[in-house]
């Protein structure tokens, strides 16, 4: 059950956090460096991903059962860590929920459209973010005469998984999706899906030096920072010894979500349990 939290506990209650699987720990990694003294409360849904190659319905019930998880975890504010996940339903969750609820393509948008001098910007995300259009319209928003090239990178997302970071099939296949983005002359690049972050060495190279990388995870939690700060809601006080800081679940193969985390977590993350999440 949720229960009710008194005004004074708020700032202590978790910060929840959800990805269709692995990749928003890159999000979650910038909120433990960025606002230490956090509790984080994970949800990856390993059960359904990809998110990527689904439908905006399908997305969009995922995202509420999860909201619906984190909720009875108590927690004061929700990031939606995956960038399919803030394309497709993110309006609807931020009507229906009544704590205050972030994406990460927003605050992704926004550096980007700031920090271009020549106003073309390359994104590069999963199928369902680029088809949804929604780095176009955050980033002409605020630009409006900025160019926008997008571009699908799916299998940038199981190399990752499959650990490939640095690899000359990752090479191989970053040449072939970045070359049209070379082309069109760009000076930034959006890295719009969560795994991205992770083969960012690999990306730059490729993409070179002239273009400047966003990486929506950063400005998230920096993001995220700011709002807890605006609403009162910043915890001050370092978490107890011994305290639960960081809590995991996920839909499936806890093992193995346990083992890609503590390979990009430096924290070491003891369990990640299982949740049926279709009971929510
Ligand atoms: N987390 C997803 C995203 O950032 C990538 C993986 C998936 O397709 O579910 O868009």
């Amino acid at each position: 059950m949720n229960q009710e939290l008194k005004p004074a506990d708020i700032s202590r209650a978790p910060i929840g956090v959800f990805d269709s699987g692995v990749g928003g720990l890159t999000v979650a990694r910038e909120i433990m460096r960025q606002i230490p003294n956090e509790s984080i409360c994970y949800f990856g849904d390993t059960a359904r991903v990809p998110y990527g190659s689904k439908s905006k319905e399908t997305v969009t019930r995922f995202s509420r059962q999860i909201v619906r998880f984190l909720k009875t975890h108590q927690v004061k504010t929700i990031v939606v860590a995956c960038n399919t996940a803030s394309a497709y339903a993110l309006d609807e969750l931020e009507k229906e929920t009544d704590i205050p609820i972030i994406g990460v393509v927003k605050p992704g948008a926004k550096v980007a459209a700031e920090v271009t001098k020549n106003g073309k910007i390359g994104v590069i995300a999963t199928e369902a973010t680029i088809g949804s259009q929604i780095y176009t319209q955050y980033i002409r928003e605020i630009n409006s005469n900025a160019t926008i090239y997008g571009k699908a990178c799916p299998l940038f997302v199981p190399l990752v998984e499959e650990g490939l970071w640095q690899d000359p099939v990752t090479d191989e296949i970053a040449r072939r999706y970045l070359t049209e983005l070379i082309d069109s002359g760009i000076d930034t690049l959006i890295m719009g899906c969560t795994h991205y972050p992770l083969i960012r060495s690999t990306i730059g190279r490729i993409i070179g030096s002239d273009v400047t990388l966003v990486n929506p995870a950063y400005e998230t939690a920096l993001e995220l920072k700011n709002m807890l700060k605006e609403r009162g809601l910043l915890n001050e006080e370092p978490p107890k010894l011994g305290s639960n800081q960081y809590q995991f679940y996920v839909s499936d193969a806890a093992e193995k979500f346990k083992q890609f985390a503590n390979s990009i977590i430096k924290y070491g993350i003891l369990s990640a349990k299982t949740v049926n999440i279709e009971d929510y």
